[in-house]
């Protein structure tokens, strides 16, 4: 094994491997800012730092050529800035701001990004806005609300946690933490709800999650859903069967603690599980387990494996974050997903980047960035939100 967890604490950036020619733009929302950086295979340079006292870019998404999309999950503004693909430039100031639900964590496009969707985690709706215009702007077209029984004792709303979007373009699943439930949005049925699969069990909490593919084919409906539960660290698989009338059946097939049969959290009541990362082999399923009471959380490997029409998931391994609470991570858009990049608000490190093994899909370390290089709060979140955005358009 690597010594993770020293690599990653020494006070600077560091790097354990030559990368070749790499040359990535990220951007990074942390709290009061969003950054701009390039990453070199070792070293992360500071590009823009926009300074927005109050304001918390969780999630973020781009269009090019220069449109990127950011929410503020302390208020109710959907944000246009611009931002230069090519030289990684962010513009000092939002171009555009728009009013839609308060509290909106998630933002995904259509296939064709002609429709931005919304979820909000304060207000347990999705937001569905028009982006078809040149100049990026957003129209709201309107508000699609979660309903059904609040499930999750320690919630007392629905939570539309995260949009999922399934790569056939149609479907979208929306991960309700409050109502322990997964929705389905129809995107050619108006973007209504047109099926709700409660995650058992009662309290799990479904966060983030991922469709999976057992046999990929060009704008194949996918075979599988995977959810991570926050609350109560479970990651569960679920089966996807299409209905006569368009509709789609989820069943779950399998549930497991998400920190794997043998390595428990230090302190059960804080850990909450956060991110979940489907990687283009879908094989690969990447989770975040956070405030597990030691020293830094983790991030672990599952694989989805299927034959003879049978599926499941298996824990496989798991590396240190670097920091603690990783809220995202997401992987680089080269071919071969080479990288994992974690933000990590809080801890020693705030964004780590960590090398990814094509063959077995394990993660060792890379590289990090500092929290204090980061934080423009004493005290305060780091880093939370981690993308790279491709110079073009793929
Ligand atoms: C950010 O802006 C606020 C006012 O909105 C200001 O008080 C603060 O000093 C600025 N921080 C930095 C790092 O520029
Ligand atoms: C959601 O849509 C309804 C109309 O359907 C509107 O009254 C409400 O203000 C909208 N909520 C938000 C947060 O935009
Ligand atoms: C959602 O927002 C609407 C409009 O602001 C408000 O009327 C409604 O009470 C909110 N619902 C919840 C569950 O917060
Ligand atoms: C995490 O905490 C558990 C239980 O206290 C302990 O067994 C384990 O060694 C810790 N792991 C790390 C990496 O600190
Ligand atoms: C777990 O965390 C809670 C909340 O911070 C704390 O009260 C409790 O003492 C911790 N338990 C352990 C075993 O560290
Ligand atoms: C993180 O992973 C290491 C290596 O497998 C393990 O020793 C440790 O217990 C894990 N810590 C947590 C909090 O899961
Ligand atoms: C930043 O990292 C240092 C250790 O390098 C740690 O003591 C401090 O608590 C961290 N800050 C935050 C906000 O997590």
């Amino acid at each position: 094994m690597l010594n993770l967890g020293l690599a990653l604490a020494a006070p600077s950036l560091i790097a354990r491997q030559d990368q070749g020619a790499v040359d990535k733009k990220l951007v990074v929302g942390a709290a009061g800012q969003i950054l701009s950086f390039q990453f070199d295979g070792k070293v992360f340079k500071s590009i823009s730092a926009v300074n927005e006292t109050g304001k918390s870019a969780s999630w973020m998404i781009f269009k090019h050529p220069n449109h990127l999309y950011a929410v503020d999950e302390n208020s109710n503004t959907l944000r246009l800035f611009n931002y230069d693909p090519t030289t990684g430039k962010l513009s000092d100031k939002p171009v555009a701001e728009k009013t839609g639900s308060p509290g909106v964590v998630s933002l995904e496009f259509s296939l064709d990004k002609t429709r931005l969707l919304g979820g909000s985690y304060s207000n347990g709706t999705v937001d569905i806005w028009d982006t078809s215009a040149a100049d990026g702007s957003m129209k709201f077209i309107k508000n699609v609300t979660l309903t059904g029984d609040i499930l999750n004792p320690k919630q007392t709303t629905h939570r539309a946690h995260q949009i999922v979007p399934d790569p056939s373009g149609r479907y979208f699943a929306v991960n309700d933490l409050g109502g322990d439930a997964i929705h389905i949005l129809d995107s050619k049925k108006d973007y209504t709800i047109t099926s709700t699969t409660a995650v058992a069990p009662v309290g799990c909490g479904p966060r983030h999650g991922g469709f999976l593919t057992a046999n990929p084919a060009p704008g194949a409906l996918p075979s599988h859903y995977v959810v991570l539960c926050e609350t109560m660290n479970l990651i569960k698989l679920y089966k996807i069967d299409k209905q006569a009338d368009d509709t789609l059946k989820l069943t779950a097939i399998q549930s497991e603690s998400s920190y794997g049969p043998a390595f428990p959290p230090a302190n059960a009541t804080t850990a909450a599980a956060g991110e979940l990362t489907v990687a283009n082999n879908q094989r690969d399923i990447y989770i975040t387990n956070r405030l597990s009471g030691n020293e830094t959380d983790n991030v672990s490997l599952f694989t989805f494996q299927h034959q003879d029409g049978k599926a499941r998931i298996d824990f496989k391994s798991q590396i240190s974050s670097g920091g603690i609470s990783p809220r995202m991570m997401s992987l680089s858009v080269d071919k071969d997903q080479s990288i994992m990049f974690v933000a990590n608000p809080m801890g020693a490190n705030g964004i780590v980047a960590l090398q990814r093994n094509q063959k077995c899909g394990s993660l060792s370390p890379l590289a990090a960035v500092v929290n204090t290089t980061i934080s423009n709060q004493p005290g305060g979140f780091g880093p939370q939100f981690v993308l790279e955005i491709p110079a073009k358009s793929t």
